[in-house]
């Protein structure tokens, strides 16, 4: 049986900071609406790496980019492609939740399009079906012209996860989203990326080897800028096979 289109997939990435090389040479697959978590102790480019998967990387000085990196198998370094629309289809979101601090909840959901000199089509139905998507509607819909400032970190985060899905965006990169939340606002987030799958494909960055348990159908482990192993999740957490993933996830090092 030959394997399904990745619907992102990297070959031999390389990236590098004035000449420090912070990702070398991987090459993974990701499945189209799955759910990929990438572990992984401080400093292994796992930033980095997600931050090439929409061509963040290459705005820092000195940032430079090899390899490849293939969007429903189209090279997305080659020069037909626009950084901008690519950035659409391939959102992002902080571990810190950012809302743009002068606006209220509604127009905070709406911020992409503005920022692109864009309106929305009927904008209050799509700020009530984007923040329906992130769990946020009940809570929020009798003060959506409120700052959305005066949210809690875990509202500001699904606020922010809104904001990146109102673009319609195919993959969706999360950086440490839950890092400053507690448990029960880190359950919530993590329901909203369970029902997402069924329409985008997310890559998470994580810190808590639980959460990559809970929620990613595929778990890869980065040391040093390499990619060490990518599986199915329950291969990668019961039979690991690289003995320095099973050193990092019995907590022998990170
Ligand atoms: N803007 C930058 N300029 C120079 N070097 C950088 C920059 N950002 C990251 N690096 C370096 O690149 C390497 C990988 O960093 P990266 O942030 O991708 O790791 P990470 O796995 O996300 O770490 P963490 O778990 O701490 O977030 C590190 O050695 C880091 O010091
Ligand atoms: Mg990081």
């Amino acid at each position: 049986m030959t394997e399904p289109e990745p619907k992102v997939a990297t070959r031999d990435l390389t990236a590098s900071f004035r000449g420090v090389t912070a990702v070398r040479g991987v090459s993974i697959r990701f499945p189209k609406h799955q759910i990929a978590a990438i572990v992984g102790p401080a400093s292994s480019g796992k930033s980095t790496f997600l931050r090439c998967l929409n061509r963040l990387h290459e705005l820092g000085e000195g940032a430079v980019v090899a390899g490849e990196v293939r969007l429903d198998g189209v090279d997305i370094y080659g020069p037909a492609v626009d950084p901008l629309a690519l950035r659409r289809k391939v959102g992002m979101v902080f571990d810190r939740p950012t809302p743009l601090p002068g606006l209220s909840i509604s127009d905070n959901v709406l911020a992409g399009f503005r920022l692109a000199g864009e309106e929305a089509d009927r904008p209050e139905h799509l700020v009530e079906a984007m923040l329906r998507r992130v769990d946020l509607w009940d809570d929020v819909k009798d003060r959506l012209g409120q700052p959305a400032l005066g949210l809690s970190s875990g509202e500001k985060q699904r606020l922010c996860i809104a904001r990146c899905l109102a673009l319609k965006p195919e993959v969706l990169l999360l950086d440490e989203p839950c890092s400053g939340l507690d448990p029960i606002a880190t359950a919530r987030v993590e329901e909203v990326l369970n029902e997402l799958r069924f329409g985008v494909t997310i890559v998470l960055v994580t810190h808590s080897l639980q959460q990559a348990a809970r929620v990613a159908d595929t778990t890869a482990f980065f040391l040093g800028g390499e990619l060490i192993e990518h599986d199915r999740t329950e291969v990668f957490f019961r039979n690991p096979q690289d003995p320095r993933t099973e050193n990092y996830l019995t907590g022998r090092f990170g």
